[in-house]
């Protein structure tokens, strides 16, 4: 498809920050402003276009981010956009403001907000994959993954300091919505001894019995990873007379059975925050350098992905609604190595 030229472009970050957005911000506005374009960031989502809220970008306004956690734009969940009239309202806007192309980075819902902007809107929409979770269909890996496993694993290697000293068992829940892919991840670079997963049952006599059996083998203590997900969803109580929906009361259960210490650790609004990792930055950079190469050749209404270390486009609609796996091989990996 060949483009009518364009000469501004957005950006926005929307939904959960991650850290590497900045790292994408600056990459969409220095490769728009080499093409010669102008570049405008809206702040605070989609409730920047609703309300005209924006800034203009030059090199200097992303000097000394890349390294920067957080978003600069900063970020929000907008309930006006969620209504037609909202996305007409932000269609006016984008309009009234000249722009040609909008990038909108962020999750699932970002992205299928761009998408059904699309509807009403007729200039250009990007989506660049941004969020902690890594659960976007059409990428190898979401901006901000890579940090949050880091920040994650950092903290449960020291959980297992404080565990093997006092030879307990800890409970750490990691953020991932329903996802669980920071929770396998972690799991594996961290070495838990038990992984508690979204969409998986959870017998919790059957992890009572594991642990007591990985006790007999020697070990002093042990993690058991607790995807958010798995625990929102309600996990059965031993009497299976209630759902437990909460990691803090599910470490009080075990306790009650096995005996001995038994803690919870939320990790929670850590794991969105902190220095991106090189990963990250990298990701970022090479999403946001081709997002806009794909603009000006007048692609709309796809999100850039990285497959195999290369750069391409998925559509906008199949990124929101398809869904994403965990790879079978990892889960076997985190099994084996128990
Ligand atoms: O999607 C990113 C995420 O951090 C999820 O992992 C988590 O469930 C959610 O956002 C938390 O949202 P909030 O910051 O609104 O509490």
């Amino acid at each position: 498809m060949s483009s009518p030229a364009i000469r501004r472009i957005a950006v926005m970050t929307s939904g959960g920050d991650a850290p590497g957005m900045n790292a994408a911000i600056r990459a969409i506005t220095r490769t728009a402003l080499g093409h010669g374009l102008e570049v405008l960031g809206f702040y605070r989502g989609y409730e920047g276009i609703l309300n005209r809220d924006y800034t203009m970008l030059d090199y200097g306004s992303v000097s000394n981010i890349v390294q920067r956690g957080g978003t600069i734009l900063r970020s929000a969940r907008s309930r006006e956009f969620r209504t037609e009239a909202g996305r007409r309202k932000a269609a006016g806007n984008l309009e009234a403001l000249d722009v040609d192309a909008l990038m909108v980075i962020g999750g699932d819902g970002s992205l299928h907000g761009a998408s059904l902007l699309g509807r009403v809107w007729e200039g250009q929409i990007i989506g660049l994959p941004g969020t902690i979770d890594n659960d976007v269909y059409g990428t190898d890996h979401t901006i901000g993954y890579f940090t949050a496993l880091d920040t994650a694993m950092d903290a449960i290697d020291k959980v297992r300091d404080t565990a093997e000293a006092f030879e307990r068992i800890f409970l750490v829940e990691v953020m991932g919505r329903q996802a669980g892919f920071i929770a396998l991840g972690v799991a594996i670079a961290g070495g838990a001894e038990f992984l508690l997963l979204p969409d998986e049952p959870v017998d919790l006599g059957d992890l009572a019995d594991g642990i007591l059996e990985s006790r007999r083998r020697g070990k002093l203590s042990c993690l058991v990873i607790v995807a958010e997900g798995a625990v929102e969803a309600g996990i059965p109580s031993l009497d299976g007379r209630s759902r437990i929906r909460d990691t803090a009361t599910l470490a009080k259960e075990l306790e009650g059975r096995l005996g001995f210490g038994c803690r919870a650790v939320i990790l929670g609004h850590i794991q969105r925050g902190g220095r991106p990792a090189a990963p990250d930055r990298i990701l970022a950079s090479t999403l946001g350098t081709y997002a806009v190469e794909v603009a000006l050749e007048g692609v709309t209404g796809v999100m850039v992905g990285m497959h195999a270390h290369k750069p391409g486009t998925v559509s906008l609609d199949e990124a929101w609604s398809s869904s994403r796996s965990l790879d079978d091989y990892e889960l076997k990996v985190q099994r084996t190595l128990l």
